[in-house]
């Protein structure tokens, strides 16, 4: 018997017993109240209310725009509709670094005004000191190592990372500063399978890839790219489980043929 089939809620610590028993961890992205309900229904694990909504419900092309405010309305939203998930929020850009007392009180809102349960920031040695204070109000923290969207201007592009022996090590050596500040999982983002695994196999807490190969504890997708919403996205790591742009498309299509031509609504689809 699994650990996700037995749990009723999903919990830090029943991620935490996944990884020690070798269950992977299933993750997705959710904005929305209607969305979420579903995924949750289907049995995810965790569900990250993501600042990629900056992307794909705001059409910004970064995560730098969303503001506290606009994940805390997104974080609410999706925990009005999860009955079993944990439910992880991102920190968005400018709400955390540089300084651990805004981190504390941006986490602060968002457990308090969402109702979520775990928070997530990215970064490595440089939010140390972020990660242990948020801590101390015993708001759980979800690390994120490798390509870290906040900082594409830092990097110039979204190529894979740490291919290079420096900023493999680096990594490494991040992913237990993490651990030892007290995450209770890292996120890998594009970054070799063969570091991603050497990463799982070094650190305690769970380890969730994207774009970092099957050698880790767990997979996260951006639910819109999974679901084929958004038509112009198609890196490596992706796997498509439906092609919905071009369904709504098509549905859409046929309704306004339906309505031009008068056939919706008929005689059974009215008062
Ligand atoms: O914001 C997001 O969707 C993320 C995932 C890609 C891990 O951080």
């Amino acid at each position: 018997m699994s650990v996700h089939s037995e749990v009723k809620k999903i919990t830090t610590h029943v991620l935490q017993e996944m990884k020690r028993s070798g269950e992977k961890i299933s993750m997705l992205t959710a904005y929305d109240f209607s969305l979420a309900g579903i995924i949750d229904d289907a049995g995810i694990d965790v569900i990250l209310v993501g600042d990629s909504a900056s992307n794909v419900m705001a059409g910004h092309e970064t995560t730098l725009p969303i503001t506290l405010d606009q994940m805390i309305y997104h974080a609410s939203s999706v925990v009005r509709a999860v009955k079993r998930a944990l439910v992880v929020v991102d920190l968005p850009f400018g709400s955390y670094q540089g300084n651990s007392k805004e981190a504390l009180q941006s986490a602060i809102r968002i457990m308090k005004e969402s109702g979520a349960h775990a928070v997530k920031l990215e970064g490595g040695r440089e939010v140390k000191e972020s990660i242990e204070r948020i801590l101390t109000a015993g708001v759980p923290v979800m690390g994120h190592l490798g390509l870290t969207p906040q900082s594409i201007y830092k990097f110039g592009t979204y190529v894979v990372r740490a291919r290079e022996e420096e900023e493999a090590k680096r990594l490494i050596e991040d992913a237990h500063i993490l651990e030892a500040a007290g995450c209770f999982a890292i996120v890998l983002e594009k970054i070799p399978a063969a570091l991603a695994a050497i990463v799982s196999q070094e650190v305690k807490i769970p380890v969730i890839g994207i774009g970092a190969g099957n050698g880790v504890d767990g997979q996260v997708l951006v639910l819109h790219d999974m679901l084929g919403i958004n038509n112009e996205f198609h890196p490596r790591f992706l796997r498509r489980y439906l092609n919905l742009y071009d369904d709504i498309k098509a549905a859409t299509a046929k309704y306004i043929t339906d309505v031009k031509s008068r056939d919706f609504p008929n005689s059974k689809e009215q008062y």
